[in-house]
Order: C-alpha cells, then structure tokens, then sequence
C-alpha cells in the first residue's frame, strides 16, 4: 500500500507489535495501524532491530552460502485508539500482515494531549509540533526539573517562567547562583525563526539577603522585621533541629523582654539570652549573633505583598550569602509567605527553588531549616494556591516527599545511577528503554512526563525569550597562557574577606 512504512510481523498483542521496516522511521517515531473496526491505533517505536540470514550464527554454522536477506524490524508500544479527544486501549491486537503508516501530527497531538494547553515549552522532538501544557495544572500540582548540570534545567524552567508571567502569574525565585536576574532582557541568541519565537524581556525585581555592596546587581535589599519576633520564628531559622534547651532558653527571654517591653528586637533578645544561668546559651547566643551579623533583621522589611505581584518575579539573589545561612533565609521567608497566603494577603503563585537539594535534602544527606515548611506547601499549596517548581541536578539528593508531589516532571540527561534509580521510583510506567532515553538525552532536550499527557513525550526546549544568565566560565584559557610569575596580592587589612562579606554596612 502506498505510503506505509512497514507490515506487521509475528505475534501482536493490544500492548505491542513488531512491524518490519520498508519505509523512512526511527526510533521514538509515532505510526499507525488498522484495528478491528478499522479505527486507527497510534504507537510509538521503542527500538529497531537489523539482522542478516546470511549472518546469522546458525547459518554459519552450517556453512550456508545463500544470498543475503537483511530484516529491519521495529518494536512498537500501542498507545491507543483515539476517539473524542480522549484515548482507549484497543479492546483486540493489530492482525499481522496490516500495513504501518508514520502518524499525522494532527492525531499524535490529540492522542497525546499536546495542544491542551497554554504554555508553549517546544517542539515535539522529530515534528513540526508545539508542545502546550497546561500552566493551571502545572503551579497548582507542582513542577520538577531534573538533570545533571549542564544540561539546560535553568534555561528550561527560565522558559517555563517566561509562559507564567505571561499569563500574569506572581514568581518567587530561590536564585542560588544569580541567573535569573537577566530575564530582564530580551534575548539575542536562539532559533528564534524555527520556534516562532520573540525575544522580550521581563518586569523582575532582584532582592540581596547579603547587600548592595557585595551584589550590586541586586535592585533591593531583602529584610526581614527585626521588631518582636516570635521564639518559634527565631527556632525556626536556627541550623538542624535546634535543642530542646536552646528552644527553653528563647522562650524564656522572650518572655522575659515581652514583660518588661513594648517591643523588642534581636540584639535585645541576645542580652536576654546571656543573662540566664545556662551553660547551653553559648551555642544559642553563637547562632544568634551569627543571625545578627547578617543585617537580615535590620532596616526597611521586605512585606510578603511587595514579593508576589501578579505578572511580576522576585528574585532572591543567594550570590554572597553562606550556604549554610541559605536555607534558614528560605525557611523563615517562605513561611512568612505561606501564612500571609492562608490569610488571603498576597495573590496567589509559585515559589521556584533553584539548587533544591540544598534546601530538602533527602533524609541521610543532609538536614536543612527548610525542609518542613517547603513540604507543607508540596502537600497544601493546591488549596491555597501556591505552587513549587522545584530544580535540582542530584535528584537522588532532594527530599522524596516534595518530588513525589510534583505532577510535571520535566527530565533532562542524567547519567548517575543513583540519580536514575531516584527517578525511577518515582515515575509511574518508566521502562528501561525510558531510562536509556533519558541518558541520551542532548543539551536542550527534556522528557516530559505529565498526568495531562499520555505518555512521556521527549521536547526540544524552545529559545528564551529573555537572556540567559546560566554561564560557564572557562577554566583553561588557550589564548591567554600566564607567563611568568603570578604576582603577589597585597595583603589586605581590616576584617577578613568572609566577615566583611556577611558582614558589610549593616542594613544596606
Ligand atoms: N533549549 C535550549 N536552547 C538553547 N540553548 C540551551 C537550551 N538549553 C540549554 N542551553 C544551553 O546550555 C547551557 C547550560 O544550560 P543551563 O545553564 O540551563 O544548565 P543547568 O542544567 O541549569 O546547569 P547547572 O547544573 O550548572 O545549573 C546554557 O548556557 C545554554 O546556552
Ligand atoms: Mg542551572
């Protein structure tokens, strides 16, 4: 028959066919056969296989000196029958000796649920086919994006953000490394043409926990209200889980100063604190000045109302803070966030967490200040409207509990066993030839696994519209070899680098 591109061989069953190939398709192609009641079954090709009857091992053996016969034949995993934008499974197999035919783009799109959204990530990896989710399932049910490093997790959730803001949704962005302030500006690189793309830049707002002087891309300084905290608001902020005698001591300060006071702020806490008769203080009061030093708690405080703004990004810009500092920031910010959320105060929207394995390590790699209040939002953020998208080059690293809330897994090259053992476990229908998908995987390509779609689908990230800030700084100049000595720095006076970088003019 004209136009297919193979004929059904062998035994079939509803799940899968082999078809040998006489036509152009390849591996990951979607086709189609005839079922009973000729409606049109879609599949997708899992692997292709070539063979030779003149060399076989058999054959050989024998000494056979027949003329050649090579076989292309091609596994193909049904999908299903389309019918009123829904999919079935057929109810009887494909009969052997029907013809393949390579599927229209129409019914791959309507199979697979690809036009049913509203946020344009990318084309269809071998079609001319825009990829749309669904933006109201993707913040409400959350988003993973996972992959080893390089290979294009923030370009790609950039890509994501860019569709949200156009839609008018409110981001907040845990921005470890400083990249997202660029999306800013519109972009000057990309196949802007093929993608049917138009570079623009974005309304974001760069806040600094640290100050101005040490990351003077920053807009703003981020604070935090120093008067009359709470002892659960300082608990929550110190390093691990602190002890029970620390949590006694804050009480009682508290208390102390909320009696004597009208109010209150840290470095009076801190007097408190070293009036008591307790030899456990000092880790406490060590943990507290380290909080003060930062100059988190002291000038203008940030409000929750001026971070979520519809159709706006604020960028909390982590350059300059200590990793260890990070996630009590994260902690304590996005509680603040959530209760003002619950009591209706900001607009709804989605908190975008960079590096996420810094801030829900799984349990046995580490502990983090912000595990428990970014697990409550994975398991209550739908009914109060507040979704995470959560990104990370160790999945095997982050927090089972959050990645197993995330209904949009949006998967890049990952290699580490360990990384894809985690990933298994936590997809539903992930197969081995999935998994060597996913290690295959180039730069800009993601696997998209969705409720909302079919099947996973594998996506050519579309360009950014705005600037990336993701660089790789190369590390062996081939035009630059130092010649000589390198020459010696003056020693510097004053406060050593690190305090003056934590430190730096207080309240900036
Ligand atoms: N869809 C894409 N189109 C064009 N270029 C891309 C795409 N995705 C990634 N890249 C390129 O790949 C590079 C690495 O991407 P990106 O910074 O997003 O990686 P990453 O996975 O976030 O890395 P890291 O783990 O270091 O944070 C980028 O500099 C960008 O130029
Ligand atoms: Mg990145």
């Amino acid at each position: 028959m004209r136009g297919s591109v193979g004929v059904i061989v062998g035994e079939t069953s509803p799940l899968q066919f082999k078809f040998m190939i006489h036509g152009a398709v390849g591996r990951g192609d979607y086709v189609k056969v005839r079922g009973d009641g000729r409606s049109w079954i879609l599949a997708q090709v899992e692997e292709i296989r070539r063979s030779n009857t003149a060399y076989s091992l058999a054959h050989m053996e024998r000494g056979c000196t027949q003329t050649c016969r090579e076989w292309v034949v091609a596994d193909a995993r049904v999908i299903g029958v389309p019918s009123d934008g829904r999919i079935r499974s057929p109810a009887m197999p494909p009969r052997p000796g029907e013809e393949v035919f390579a599927a229209d783009e129409k019914m791959i799109a309507a199979a697979l649920g690809l036009s049913k959204g509203d946020m344009y990530i990318g084309i269809l990896k071998g079609h001319d086919l825009r990829v749309e989710l669904d933006a109201n399932t993707l913040v409400q049910k959350h988003c993973s994006v996972l992959a080893k490093t390089g290979s294009g997790k923030s370009y790609t959730a950039a890509v994501i953000l860019e569709e949200l803001l156009d839609k008018g949704v409110a981001l907040l962005v845990i921005d470890t490394h400083g990249e997202y302030g660029s999306m800013r500006y519109p972009n000057r690189d990309g196949d802007f043409n093929r993608f049917r793309v138009k570079p623009k830049g974005y309304n974001i707002t760069v806040y600094t926990p640290a100050n101005l002087a040490i990351n003077p891309r920053a807009d703003r300084p981020f604070r935090f209200d120093g008067l009359n905290l709470s002892a659960r608001d300082i608990a929550r902020m110190l390093p691990d889980d602190p002890t029970n005698g620390s949590v006694a001591l804050l009480y009682e300060a508290i208390a102390a100063l909320r009696s004597e006071r009208e109010s209150y702020d840290l470095e009076d806490i801190i007097k408190q604190v070293e009036k008591a008769n307790s030899k456990s203080k000092w880790t406490l009061i060590g943990q507290l000045e380290q909080l003060l030093e930062m100059g988190l708690f002291s000038g203008e405080p940030t409000r929750p109302e001026e971070l979520l703004q519809r159709g706006h990004a604020s960028v909390i810009d982590m350059t300059g803070v200590p990793q260890e500092m990070q996630p009590m920031i994260v902690a304590k910010l996005l509680t603040d966030l959530f209760e003002a959320r619950k009591l209706g105060r900001v607009c709804p929207g989605m908190v975008v967490i960079e590096e996420a394995h810094n801030y829900i390590p799984e349990r046995g790699t580490g502990r983090a200040a912000s595990t428990s209040i970014i697990r409550t939002i994975a398991a209550e953020g739908r009914k109060f409207g507040m979704g995470l998208m959560i990104i990370s080059q160790r999945p095997a690293r982050v927090d089972k509990n959050v990645l197993s809330q995330c209904n949009t897994q949006i998967i890049m090259r990952v290699t580490n066993p360990n990384d894809l053992k985690a990933l298994s476990k936590g997809l539903e229908g992930m197969s081995t030839e999935l998994e060597e998908e996913i290690k295959r995987l180039p730069p800009g390509t993601a696997m998209i696994v969705s409720n909302e779609i079919e099947r996973p689908i594998v996506v050519n990230i579309r360009p950014r519209r705005s600037k990336h800030g993701g660089v790789s700084t190369p590390i062996v100049m081939t035009d630059h070899p130092v010649k000589g000595p390198v020459p010696r720095r003056e020693p510097q006076k004053g406060p050593g680098l690190f305090l003056r970088k934590v430190l730096g003019p207080r309240g900036a």
